[in-house]
Order: structure tokens, then C-alpha cells, then sequence
């Protein structure tokens, strides 16, 4: 309290408030954002001839789209195996490396979340599977990976990510979702807001049906589980403009993206 009286009567008022807002972790975290987010857009300005406003990526007028791939037993079983690896790595609140947010912990309580497996061994499966299709989405230009996510939503679980929302990554960011698991209307499908006809879509499918979405753009969720579980590998890309992009062992997982657009690594 003699604190705050010394500031407020030395600098006055408004100065104090300003204090406090920046004490205020949100805050300076948006404040952060604003910045990077342009470094961002500076990286789209590059990748696409110098245009201050690119449309890329650009998937469709939808937003999104599916395609359909078949997943062989033994990557089955090498998902089911680092199921189980709960590696959570934490970053401090300010790193030189990653954008750090206020990941929320209640979303490892619902999901099985698992962490520390070779990011590597999914980024191949990734190129090996999609990298036209990514390709394409960014008009030739490469990417990299910034995300790796596996986890399982159990059945009777509510889905935290269940209201209808966009998602607050850069410029720049496609989000793909592979169902590892066959997903019904029980097991808490992906489901959407159709930016054509305006109805909510839920997406169904068999293992192997993969999801490419423009998150900023999408107004997507996730329905709560029934009686059954659901078993997700997902995938944050942004488009970059190396040639070789090297593949990092391990990634905290409250890092939003990393802070430089132009990293060789992923
Ligand atoms: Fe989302």
C-alpha cells in the first residue's frame, strides 16, 4: 500500500494503472502476441510476392476439407504405445524461444494427453502422407510443423473445446486432425459451422480420416464423448520459407508457436 501511495504521488494515477496492467501476465501476453503476430504476417509478406494481405492458406471457400487415408496396424500400435508417455514439458512464462500462453491444465484432466514421443517418427508420417496436399493449401510453398499432438477424449467426457469457436494462432496456421480411431456420433466427432451454407457439420469416419482447417477462420469444436472414446493425432503447421526445416525433439506444451516465423526448425 505505501508502494502504490509513492508511485501514484510521484507519478500519478494513470502511471500506477499502467503498472498494473503490465503486471497483469494476459496482458502482457497479448502485448507480446501483437508483436509476433506481425512478424508473422512480415513472413507471409515474403512467402507471397511481397502482398501486405495474403489470402494464404487458402483450402477452399469452406475452410476446410477431408480426405481419407489408411493407417497400417503397426502405426496403430506405435500410437497406442506412446498413448502412454506423459512427458508433459512446461516452459516458464517467458522463453526465447516459444510464445508462451495460460495453457489450460483442466484439458489434461479430460483428455489423456500424451507427451514426449518422437515428434519425428509423425512429422514423416505427416510428408509422407500430405505434403502436396499442404503444399497446395500454401501455393507451392514449403511449411513446417509446429505442433505435434496426440491424445484420446474418453467416453462420458465432456469436451472443453466444445463451444463453438476460432482458434487464436498466426497468421498463416492450418490445423489437420487424423482420427486414429473410428469416430461416430458417440465418440465426440469434430464439428463445424459450414461457412457456406451455415450448418454445423459433424465430421464422421472410419480411422484413417484426416480434417485440414483454416482454425482462424473455421468455427469449429468438439462434441463431448458418449459412450465411446476417440483417439486424435493433430497437427499445427505454418508455412515457412526454408527449404530444409529440422524437426525438434521436444516442445513445451504451453508454447503457441514459436517466436520466430522464420526458424529452420520445427
Ligand atoms: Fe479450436
Amino acid at each position: 500500500m505505501i508502494i502504490k501511495k509513492i508511485i501514484i504521488n510521484l507519478f500519478g494515477n494513470k502511471f500506477f494503472l499502467i503498472l498494473k496492467k503490465i503486471k497483469n501476465y494476459d496482458y502482457r501476453f497479448q502485448f507480446i502476441k501483437f508483436f509476433i503476430s506481425n512478424l508473422y504476417q512480415l513472413n507471409l509478406f515474403f512467402l507471397y510476392k511481397f502482398k501486405f494481405k495474403s489470402k494464404y492458406p487458402f483450402i477452399n471457400n469452406k475452410y476446410f476439407c477431408t480426405k481419407k487415408i489408411e493407417l497400417e496396424p503397426s502405426f496403430k500400435d506405435q500410437v497406442n504405445k506412446d498413448l502412454k508417455l506423459k512427458n508433459y514439458l512446461f516452459s516458464k512464462k517467458f522463453s526465447l524461444n516459444h510464445l508462451i500462453w495460460n495453457y489450460p491444465l483442466k484439458y489434461l484432466e479430460e483428455v489423456q494427453m500424451s507427451w514426449g514421443f518422437d515428434r519425428k517418427f509423425y512429422i514423416s508420417f505427416l510428408e509422407k502422407n500430405f505434403d502436396k496436399d499442404l503444399k497446395d493449401f500454401y501455393q507451392g510453398k514449403n511449411y513446417r510443423v509446429e505442433h505435434v499432438w496426440l491424445y484420446r477424449n474418453l467416453p462420458n467426457s465432456l469436451n472443453v473445446n466444445n463451444n463453438y469457436h476460432t482458434d487464436g494462432d498466426l497468421p498463416g496456421a492450418i490445423k489437420i486432425i487424423i482420427y486414429i480411431s473410428d469416430v461416430d456420433i458417440n465418440s465426440g466427432p469434430f464439428s463445424i459451422v459450414n461457412n457456406v451454407t451455415n450448418e454445423v457439420e459433424h465430421i464422421l469416419g472410419n480411422s484413417g480420416t484426416t480434417i485440414f482447417f483454416d482454425q482462424k477462420k473455421l468455427q469449429h469444436s468438439g462434441l463431448p464423448n458418449k459412450n465411446k472414446d476417440r483417439t486424435v493425432l493433430s497437427f499445427l503447421v505454418y508455412p515457412s520459407l526454408r527449404k530444409k526445416v529440422n524437426v525438434s525433439n521436444q516442445k513445451p506444451l504451453n508454447a503457441l508457436c514459436s517466436l520466430n516465423p522464420f526458424t529452420n526448425y520445427s
